[in-house]
């Protein structure tokens, strides 16, 4: 099954993502394409029922004014134009309403009115037709994809082996910069739970051995990238007859970097570059997903919540928080003191409500008191953020009782630590993670 498409061509709007979004939520798939797409693209997209021209006020992309308006009307499907009262007769015109409800009728009317789009997009309809068309485009192949427990690598892997069972190799690589639990919690899900063919790689040691004295954030960071390739690379070498490199790239990443109207964003680490270092073909099962329809797809596939639903998590993990060269000793102070703050947001009913929060452990040390005797212990810094897209953050007003709960528990049950402090600082001016 084939769902009917609505087209949204972005000629420099800044809202072609809310428009996606919108037209999605109400069950009608869509998809954003740049404005230098021709009339042939256009025609060879199967399903499609409709374009909304969405250019803003002025429709200039780069500085330049940009005309669709001799080649999109021959397409032979209703046409939106939105803000812009010049466009050919027999199109739909309209400036978006500015309260959200009478946007999401215009839109409604325009989608499933004039151009008679069905609401057949939904998690389930999406995993079957995926299932499907992973078969066709493996045949008897092989895949491999790094499992980092992330939630879109993990709907990678749980769609794929629905879809190929253990023709799926899932490599976890344990950097030992994962959070107390979470290789275990891979593990389980994928191994026990769904019978994924899981190859368990530890590679703790060697990841803090390069990492050992370097203080640079940057530089920790092209570190824990460059080695998670090479341990990746060595456990492909070891599986024979591997065609494909699956990634859990979502529709963001496409379209934050793709479309040519919208600058790339900073490149993050993932294992990027490796396909073309390994000769591999690349297999992005959720390149159109937004990630909210990501978590519905590992919903629908029996994922637990607690990956479905967990909170971002940095490629270079709690290496960003143990900031400065990374000890052990503080290292584990960060995972202890974050399994105690994850512990205490949900017992306090805000694991899902706050977009991201964790501790960081500093390098600095201050006098306390312990058992009547001098100490001399790091602080725990903890973080709590609320974000759209993580561009700008307000910090969430902890509860009282909360903050004396952590004040509590962590310098008692983390060996080595003796304060405990709030970080009060929104992005800007500071940063979401500390390094
Ligand atoms: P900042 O610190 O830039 O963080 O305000 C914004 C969001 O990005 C995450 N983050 C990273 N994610 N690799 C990642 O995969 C990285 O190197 C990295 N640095 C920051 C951060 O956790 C927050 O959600």
């Amino acid at each position: 099954m084939l769902q009917d498409i609505i087209l949204i061509l972005d000629l420099g709007a800044d809202n072609n993502t809310q428009i996606a979004r919108e037209i999605r939520e109400f069950g009608v798939y869509t998809e954003i394409y740049p404005h230098d797409i021709s009339a042939d693209q256009i025609r060879s997209i199967p399903n499609i029922k409709g374009i909304i021209l969405n250019g803003g006020k002025n429709r200039v992309v780069n500085g330049k004014a940009i005309d669709v308006s001799n080649f999109v009307y021959t397409c032979g499907v209703p046409v939106l134009a939105v803000d812009h009262a010049t466009d050919k007769a027999g199109c739909v015109l309209t400036a978006w309403a500015d309260d959200k409800e009478h946007r999401i009728q215009e839109l409604k009317d325009f989608v499933l009115g004039n151009c008679g789009a069905k609401e057949n997009w939904s998690a389930a309809n999406f995993v079957a037709d995926q299932i499907e068309l992973i078969k066709e485009q493996v045949g008897d192949g092989k895949v491999i994809l790094a499992l980092s427990g992330g939630v879109d690598s993990s709907v990678v892997g749980a769609l794929l082996t629905r879809a190929i069972g253990d023709r799926l190799v899932c490599v976890h690589v344990n950097h030992g910069l994962l959070r107390m639990g979470e290789s275990e919690q891979v593990v389980r899900a994928f191994r026990d739970e769904l019978g994924a063919n899981l190859v368990y790689v530890d590679a703790s040691d060697r990841f803090l051995n390069k990492l050992a004295g370097v203080e640079d954030p940057e530089k920790k960071r092209k570190i824990i990238g460059e080695e998670f390739i090479r341990v990746f690379e060595e456990e492909a070498a070891k599986h024979d007859g591997i065609e494909f490199l699956a990634q859990g790239t979502i529709y963001p990443d496409i379209i934050e970097s793709g479309t040519r109207t919208v600058k790339a964003v900073k490149s993050h680490h993932n294992v990027g570059g490796l396909p073309s270092q390994l000769g591999l073909k690349l297999l992005e099962p959720l390149k159109m997903l937004f990630k909210d329809e990501v978590r519905q797809c590992g919903r629908e596939l029996g994922l637990p919540s607690a990956m479905v639903d967990r909170q971002p998590f940095p490629g270079p993990g709690l290496g960003v928080r143990c900031t400065g060269a990374i000890t052990r000793d503080r290292l584990e102070a960060v995972r202890h003191s974050d399994a105690i703050l994850r512990e205490e947001f949900t017992k306090a009913g805000l694991s899902n409500k706050v977009w991201q929060y964790f501790t960081i452990v500093p390098p600095v040390r201050s006098t306390g008191v312990r058992d009547g005797v001098r100490s001399f212990e790091y602080p725990v810094v903890v973080r709590a953020v609320n974000t759209v897209d993580a561009m700008t953050a307000t910090v969430e007003e902890l509860p009282w009782t909360l903050m004396h709960t952590l004040a509590e528990r962590i310098p008692n049950e983390v060996p080595g630590v003796n304060r405990v402090l709030y970080d009060l600082t929104p992005k800007p001016v500071g940063t979401i993670e500390w390094e």
